[in-house]
């Protein structure tokens, strides 16, 4: 929460492009905007520096920016999949740019050690710093190590979510309505597309309390990361644990030694969980669920426990288990004050694959379920990583 002032100062250059980009009537790629906000709020969290990844002219950190966006594009398409060998010269590519990553984020960071009173203490890399005298090199090392970690995990992942988020709420009208009625009951109707009254709110004497009940953004919120989990993981045992896992035909395998990729977007969309309407948004399902969705609460073996809707094991984005995603929580906060700024202040109508079809006075025309019918084709996931600049 003490990051809530910082995550609204960005969102508000954010709404700035925004109103400059509605005015010019042309349509754009809002991820690209979401991506470069999403930096800007990890960069601030995690090393304590505006990295100005959204005002692209001024870019205080614009080197940077270039060269990350240069490595991450290098892991872009079939490379990932294949031996190093097969493509050399991207390979070259991808170790001269990661070295240059490396040098430039250890300027930042020496930087940083040499501030006899760093202006704030709360950053990933004042917490790794604080009690460190001399910067030796294995502590540059891992340094420099984790605060790649948290730069990457920490904005890719929240740009993805955000930008389904709006595209649902686009295409699901009654669930749009929900999340502004709930949005006026919390802050007030006179708050919608007023920046400072809103964040006034947020600010003030129990803000904290009002986030907390953002219970229908919360779900909208649940139910993006069931059918998008935007990332995953995998787990190895290493030989001779004799790890065994039973199929559900009842074969055995000893899986020692093999890496194990959970596939969230299977798992979330199981039928006999989620029922028929699996592969629907629906928040409304998350109603009434008191796991809510706070680390603390993502707990729990698989029986559904008392006041749970669904088994624990569920529903991951944020996997399970000691090694579970460390910033869930500050996810989840930055995405709901997002939305709480965006949903009522502005109208997204998605240009291209995943369209919706209008009818002779151009309205949009719904489908007996209820959500939008589309023009063409449906919006489909892709694996792929984004990117920090703002383009
Ligand atoms: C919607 C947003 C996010 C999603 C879906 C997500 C998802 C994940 C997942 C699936 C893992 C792997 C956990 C495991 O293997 O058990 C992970 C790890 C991690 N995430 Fe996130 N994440 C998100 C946002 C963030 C943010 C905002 C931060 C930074 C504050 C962050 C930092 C990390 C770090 C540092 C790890 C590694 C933790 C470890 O290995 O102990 N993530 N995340
Ligand atoms: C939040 O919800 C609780 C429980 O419904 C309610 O008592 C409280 O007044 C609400 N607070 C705000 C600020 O809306
Ligand atoms: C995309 O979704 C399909 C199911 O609709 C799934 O089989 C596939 O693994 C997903 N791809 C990624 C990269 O998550």
């Amino acid at each position: 929460m003490t990051l809530l002032p910082c995550i609204i100062d960005k969102t508000e250059i954010f709404l700035k492009r925004l109103n400059g980009l509605s005015e010019s009537g042309n349509s754009f790629p809002l991820t690209d905007l979401i991506i470069s906000l999403t930096f800007d709020i990890i960069g601030a969290v995690t090393m304590g520096i505006d990295f100005d990844a959204q005002v692209p002219e001024s870019s205080r950190q614009g080197e940077f920016i270039r060269v990350y966006d240069q490595l991450v594009h290098t892991f872009q398409g079939r490379s990932n999949v294949l031996p190093w060998w097969c493509h050399p010269k991207l390979t070259f590519r991808r170790y001269t740019l990661g070295k240059k990553v490396d040098s430039l984020l250890e300027q930042m960071i020496r930087q940083k050690h040499s501030e006899e009173q760093p202006q704030e203490k709360r950053s990933v890399l004042s917490l790794s710093l604080q009690g460190h005298d001399r910067l030796d090199d294995q502590l540059l090392a891992q340094t420099i190590d984790q605060v790649k970690t948290f730069l990457f995990a920490g904005h890719d992942t929240t740009s993805i979510l955000l930008a389904w988020a709006f595209y649902f709420l686009h295409r699901h009208p009654k669930a749009h309505k929900a999340l502004v009625s709930e949005l006026d009951t919390l802050f007030g109707p006179e708050s919608a597309g007023n920046f400072g009254l809103l964040k006034q709110k947020l600010l003030g004497p129990g803000g904290d309390e009002l986030l907390n009940n953002m219970t229908y953004t919360t779900a909208v919120i649940k139910e993006t990361l069931r059918l998008c989990p935007p990332a995953g993981t995998a787990r190895m045992a290493p030989p001779g644990s004799n790890l065994v896992v039973r199929t559900p035909e009842g074969q055995e395998l000893c899986v020692d030694g093999m890496i194990l990729y959970n596939c969230a977007t299977i798992i979330q969309r199981d039928r006999q969980v989620f029922g028929d309407t699996a592969d629907e948004f629906m928040p409304e399902r998350w109603l009434g669920d008191k796991s809510g969705i706070m680390s603390s609460s993502n707990d729990g073996d698989s029986s559904i426990e008392e006041g749970r809707r669904f088994p624990a094991s569920a529903w991951r984005p944020f996997e399970r288990g000691p090694r579970n995603c460390i910033g869930q929580d500050l996810a989840t906060i930055e995405a709901r004050v997002i939305i709480a700024f965006v949903a009522r202040a502005y109208d997204f109508t998605k240009v291209g694959l995943g369209e919706l079809e209008r009818d002779e006075k151009g309205s949009f025309v719904a489908e007996p379920t209820g959500k939008y019918r589309l023009k063409g084709n449906e919006m489909y996931n892709v694996s792929r990583l984004v990117s920090a600049s703002s383009r």
